[in-house]
């Protein structure tokens, strides 16, 4: 059999056990609210299901199992997806499999695949099963969704009076910095569906085709470097691999990821270390705060105990402006901290754009709107967002 090597061992067995029973409530969860609507995730979760009870095949228990010990860091939900994403990972860079997704909504083709990937005899695990159990044991997921940035188009268009007219920016968790590339090549976000009326609908659409400059348009992200392959496998769910209507948007997100870099500069630094360690970050704004500081689908991932430092790193970046879009509300008994969604699969946890203007004092959070999912196809406004677009004109 091969070993756990590699993993931490900080759990009890009790603790591994009962990790490992949340880990399976995620996975049928997986299966109640697969995402994309993709089948493929569905029988992935009842195959991983069967796969973690089969006696003849071990090797899956075995992985999962030194997976559950060594990422403490993760919740069940988050520990879910970076497991289907491996496995997509190795079917499409790896094994090469023409058949995936479409042959994936089956059971059985899982199961197949999980026996191929790890092992084809009894306590040896192939070079695929090595390398699915590295990803799993280091990597972070990687989504990017360029779209997300319009959010970020919108709130500086609110705050307009109150910064300067080429904004610094800078981005923490930017993953490969695909947004703030279409923001620094002022490549125009279209195609968002605005939920208002007329009047707001041309509003709100001029400004996120309008052309905005950065003065110096920075991101920063815990993982050092990028592998653009793993950020590919991550960014996509099997439904959208098939959907030829997002061709021409998989051309532009290859096109960001692989060639287009000339107005963005990405940095490392982690927000979990408090507001002293990103000095470096600062430095590179002549030592000064940011006009702008946003962070996106990214505290959702940071485990509950080390939420305030995040959010305090985050806060002291920017001289100004804080904008935060991510599965969050504001706390109804503490509208200075945003409360983060536990599963962002879950029905009832939403998409959010977010804002707090430092020049002001002002320590509260502001909603500025609601996406109809982190896909974000469409974008309801808040009033609070439409009034101050409205005065700044
Ligand atoms: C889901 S991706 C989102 C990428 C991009 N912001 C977007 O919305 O498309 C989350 C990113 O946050 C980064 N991240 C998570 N925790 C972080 C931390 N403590 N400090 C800096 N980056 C972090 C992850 O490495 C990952 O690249």
């Amino acid at each position: 059999m091969y070993g756990l090597a590699g993993f931490d061992k900080h759990l009890t067995d009790g603790e591994a056990a009962a990790d490992m029973q949340d880990f399976e409530t995620a996975l049928h969860e997986l299966a109640d609210h697969p995402p994309g609507n993709s089948q493929a995730l569905v029988s992935f979760s009842a195959a991983a299901v069967n796969a973690l009870h089969d006696e003849n095949f071990p090797e899956f228990r075995q992985l999962t199992d030194g997976f559950i010990r060594g990422r403490v860091d993760m919740v069940a939900p988050y520990k879910v997806q970076l497991f289907w994403r491996a496995f997509q990972y190795v079917l499409l860079e790896r094994t090469h499999d023409a058949q995936y997704p479409a042959a994936y909504g089956n059971e059985l083709t899982w199961q197949m695949a999980f026996r191929t990937i790890l092992t084809d005899r009894p306590g040896k695990m192939n070079p695929e099963g090595w390398a699915l159990k590295e990803m799993l044991d280091v990597n972070n997921n990687q989504t990017n969704e360029p779209r997300r940035y319009a959010g970020i188009k919108l709130a500086i268009a609110a705050y307009a009076r109150e910064l300067p007219a080429a904004p610094s920016l800078v981005d923490a968790g930017c993953s490969a910095g695909l947004g703030q590339i279409q923001i620094g090549e002022n490549i125009p976000f279209r195609g968002i569906q605005l939920e208002a009326g007329l009047e707001v609908r041309k509003l709100l659409r001029d400004r996120l085709m309008a052309k905005l400059a950065i003065s110096n348009n920075i991101g920063f992200d815990k993982v050092v470097g990028i592998d653009p392959k793993w950020v590919e496998a991550c960014s996509y769910y099997p439904s959208e691999l098939e959907d030829t209507k997002l061709n021409q948007s998989k051309r532009r997100f290859r096109e960001f990821l692989y060639r287009r870099r000339r107005n963005f500069v990405r940095l490392h630094g982690d927000l979990t270390e408090g507001p002293d360690s990103l000095d470096d970050i600062i430095d590179r704004n002549q030592g000064q705060p940011y006009d702008v500081a946003t962070a996106l689908t990214s505290l959702y991932e940071i485990p509950k105990d080390q939420l305030a430092v995040a959010t305090d790193s985050l806060e002291s970046l920017s001289g100004k402006l804080v904008v935060v879009q991510d599965f969050a509300e504001i706390d109804k008994h503490d509208p200075t901290k945003l409360v983060f969604a536990e599963d962002i699969y879950a029905p009832d946890s939403k998409y959010q754009l977010f804002s707090k203007l430092k020049a002001n004092g002002d320590d509260h959070w502001t909603h500025l709107g609601t996406w109809s999912s982190g896909r974000c196809a469409r974008f309801k406004p808040t009033d609070a967002l439409i009034e101050r677009c409205l005065t700044q004109k």
